[in-house]
């Protein structure tokens, strides 16, 4: 690197301090629902562990009991060498997808429709949104992609690399659907398919789209399909955790439904749900799945793990509903600018304490760190601009008192 280009990035480093948006990696190990910080034991209210599963280790020595059990040969791998197409596609990712698909089978039974979907595991939530909008819009159709103003990053960057001359896109403002339909009534009529994008429960805002209201105007326009990512609400949310789309019944009705392993699932990957022939044009097409090595078949089948309990985890989702709905309510309450306000009801376990600017919001974090919390500040490019936040994160793990502590703190 030439001289020149280093003080340029110590310039660029500096001008990030400036406007306190520069980022660390924090240096921490973990104690079950704690994080240890500089010496400092924290009650962690800010990963996306949401069923607390990830620092339980009692379901951690469950599955490597299991593990322990099985012959040399039967044992999963710590990696799986190379991509799908070569030699990772293994035993354990195949079970898992046949697993996956029964579950969102069953859901779909019971919602009385005949509908079924093929699956596809990815390595991770941003190389399944990266990969999947570029490869549906390689076909020459013409095609108009609609996506709510506050999508994640990795959508964006599905957007971004879906170049080819016969795509267009535009944003809606955030669960705006009348200025959607706007966008929709405005679609040329050369338009052949227009793709709606959103998430169902928003990761800064921790809000909801109404997927009912997408689901009315798709069938208003026989061109539209829809792309839900439901990584915050997998796990969270329906009777057998598949997600809003389960809760609102709308399985049936969405195209394209996302879902993540690192959140919720406490482990690392990605699903699509969709139609077989989707599974197999991504399969030819989705760069991110042929050009990356699959993951580790231990990893697929700690996940297999987790999903054979996921429909008996009710309790917790209800625990952790009542505890998210306590502390939303709370922070209303504190802000409430009218008594005429609504209380919200429960919508996700992520509840964003929004103070602003960078500089409140720094502050208030350490604040709560000094308080036993470990709360993050999330700054823009992150979140839109004079909207940083503590995206405080409730787990099912988290008691009562823990959150009126929290409470007491804000
Ligand atoms: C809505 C949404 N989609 C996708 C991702 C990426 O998922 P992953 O962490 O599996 O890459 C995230 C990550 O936070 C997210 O919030």
């Amino acid at each position: 690197m030439t001289g020149l280009i280093n003080s340029r990035l110590q310039e660029a480093l500096i001008a990030l301090k400036a406007t306190q948006q520069y980022r660390q990696l924090p240096n921490l190990q973990h104690n079950g629902p704690y994080v240890i910080s500089e010496g400092k034991t924290l009650l962690n209210i800010t990963s996306n562990d949401y069923l607390g599963l990830g620092g339980d280790t009692e379901l951690q020595n469950e599955f490597l009991n299991q593990i322990r059990l099985l012959s040399a040969a039967q044992t999963p791998k710590m990696s799986a060498t190379s991509s799908r197409l070569l030699t990772g596609s293994d035993a354990q990712l195949q079970a898992l997808e046949s697993e996956l698909q029964e579950w969102y089978q069953t859901a779909v039974d019971k919602q009385d429709t005949s509908v079924s979907k093929s699956v596809l595991v990815l390595n991770s939530g941003y190389h399944a949104n990266l990969g999947i909008l570029p490869a549906l819009t390689a076909l020459p159709v013409k095609t108009l992609i609609l996506a709510d103003k506050l999508v994640h990053a990795s959508i964006i960057d599905g957007l971004r690399l879906s170049q080819s001359k016969l795509v267009t896109y535009r944003r809606y403002r955030h669960n705006d659907y009348e200025h959607l339909a706007t966008f929709i009534k405005q679609a040329n009529p050369d338009i052949e398919r227009i793709i709606v994008v959103t998430e169902s429960i928003f990761s800064m805002d921790g809000d909801r789209a109404d997927l009912c209201q997408l689901v009315q105007l798709k069938a208003k326009d026989a061109r539209i399909e829809l792309y839900v990512d439901e990584a915050h609400a997998i796990g969270v949310l329906g009777d057998t955790g598949l997600g809003l789309a389960e809760e609102t019944q709308t399985l049936a009705n969405i195209d394209y439904l996302v879902g993540t392993f690192g959140k919720a699932f406490a482990s690392v990957g990605a699903y699509i749900m969709c139609d077989d022939i989707v599974k197999q044009w991504l399969i030819n097409t989705m760069r991110p799945l042929i050009f990356s090595t699959a993951l580790p078949p231990i990893n697929h089948a700690w996940t297999r793990f987790i999903l054979a309990k996921m429909p008996t985890l009710n309790d917790q989702r209800a625990h952790l509903a009542q505890l998210s709905t306590k502390l939303s309510r709370a922070i209303v309450q504190r802000h409430r600018v009218s008594p005429t306000i609504q209380y919200p009801n429960y919508e996700s376990p992520i509840v964003p304490y929004i103070l602003g600017d960078n500089a409140s919001t720094l502050a208030k974090a350490q604040q709560l760190q000094a308080a036993g919390f470990y709360a993050m500040p999330i700054r823009p490019p992150t979140v839109p601009a004079n909207t940083a936040r503590i995206r405080l994160v409730m787990n099912a793990k988290l008691t009562n008192k823990d959150c009126e502590q929290l409470i007491r703190q804000l």
